[in-house]
């Protein structure tokens, strides 16, 4: 390890309280960072055949070197192994080798790893020990955290799935210096997500080291980015675990982004921190439509996204050329509809985000149709 401690943050959910662990090299000493977690000295390590190329064979050495048996599953790089066939392919493996309650299956990988494997822990014999290791920044500072899991169906993303919470969550930076820059940039866009929701301070903070944090060029400032965001993402958890409420502002320009992706099948053509940068830069400009922000306030967020390298203008983002019906109709089908109406999440102010269920889609359309000429 870096010689460093980690930083420990923990989601408080009474009886489901896990922590996060936050450092640079934490898999060198995963053996005794999930000791106490195991009866039986093995883990069920499920990745995909990108992650698993690079990852698995240091994460087997070191767990084998604190005598754990590694019982390994790979699926498929990409979306489309979030299906009922990865699912049952994974159960299956997990049957076969007996696996039982008590057992940890650890999810090494994206989000995709982290949201099939934690519905395969939430189902099998109604629940077994999940360990998330996240290997992408965006998968760090968010789908890793919560308890989200879920699969893909014809109908729509994420459509079947359950909250099932991890019983650790290990960041380990070091799996950053593999990824590609696009997508240290998508994992910032959910980063700076938490500055303009709940704390204007941090948006300014992250404002003036963004260039440093997606270079990874400063460690002690990536470690403290990575951190801060999974503590307000902790907070909002815990105050609200099964998204009734406050939890929806973590969805904050989700519905627009969601749109983005939609209409590129949600295909690496449009990352999903790429569709969430631009739908961040387009809810904010959808709350000085309807007179909460200022345009002055606009331009900071705006200035703030592109200078970091996001793209908020429509008609530049990857994946397009896109159409205002088909994106606002898109909209429409979020998973927060109720009643044929979609709330949006909106800007009070930087740092303050509410929920608004009085939107006129009609209006949306007519923003959107400004957008896509712009
Ligand atoms: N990614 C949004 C949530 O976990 O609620």
């Amino acid at each position: 390890m870096s010689g460093t401690p980690p930083r420990v943050i923990t989601v408080d959910l009474g009886d489901r309280s896990y922590e996060i662990y936050v450092g640079f090299g934490l898999i060198e000493e995963i053996g005794t960072l999930i000791s106490d977690l195991l009866q039986l000295p093995r883990v069920f390590v499920v990745t995909d055949t990108n992650v698993g190329k690079t990852h698995l064979e240091p994460v087997r050495e070191n767990l084998e070197s604190s005598r754990i048996e590694v019982i390994s599953y790979s699926v498929p790089a990409g979306e489309k192994s979030k299906s009922f066939e990865s699912l049952q392919g994974l159960l299956n493996h997990l049957l076969e080798h007996q696996a039982e309650r008590s057992d940890l299956v650890i999810a090494l990988g994206g989000g995709m790893v982290g949201d099939l494997t934690g519905l395969a822990a939430s189902l099998l014999k109604r629940g077994m020990n999940l360990l998330q290791i996240p290997t992408t920044l965006l998968a760090q500072v968010d789908s890793s955290v919560g308890g989200k899991t879920a699969i893909n169906t014809d109908h729509g993303k994420n459509l079947i799935g359950t909250f099932y919470q991890p019983q650790r969550v290990l960041i380990d930076t070091n799996f950053l210096t593999t990824l590609p820059r696009r997508e240290i940039l998508a994992g910032y866009a959910e980063i700076v997500k938490y500055g303009l929701i709940r704390d204007h301070t941090f948006f300014s903070w992250l404002d003036s080291h963004a260039s440093r944090i997606i270079s990874l060029g400063d460690h002690a400032i990536l470690v403290e980015a990575i951190t801060k965001s999974c503590e307000y993402k902790a907070r909002i958890v815990q105050s609200d675990e099964r998204e009734g409420n406050v939890r929806q502002i973590l969805n904050f320009g989700h519905t627009f982004g969601h749109a983005l992706e939609a209409e590129n099948q949600y295909s690496d053509s449009l990352l999903h921190g790429e569709a969430v940068g631009c739908g961040m830069g387009l809810a904010t400009k959808y709350s000085q439509r309807l007179g909460m922000i200022n345009e002055e306030t606009v331009s900071v967020v705006i200035n703030s996204l592109n200078s970091a390298g996001l793209t908020t203008n429509i008609n530049n983002l990857c994946g397009g050329p896109y159409v205002a019906d088909r994106l606002v109709r898109a909209m429409g089908q979020d998973k927060k509809s109720k009643g044929g109406k979609t709330p949006l999440i909106l800007l009070n102010s930087i740092g303050t985000a509410c929920i608004r269920s009085d939107i006129d889609m009609s209006d949306v359309q007519s923003f959107m149709v400004d957008e896509v000429k712009n």
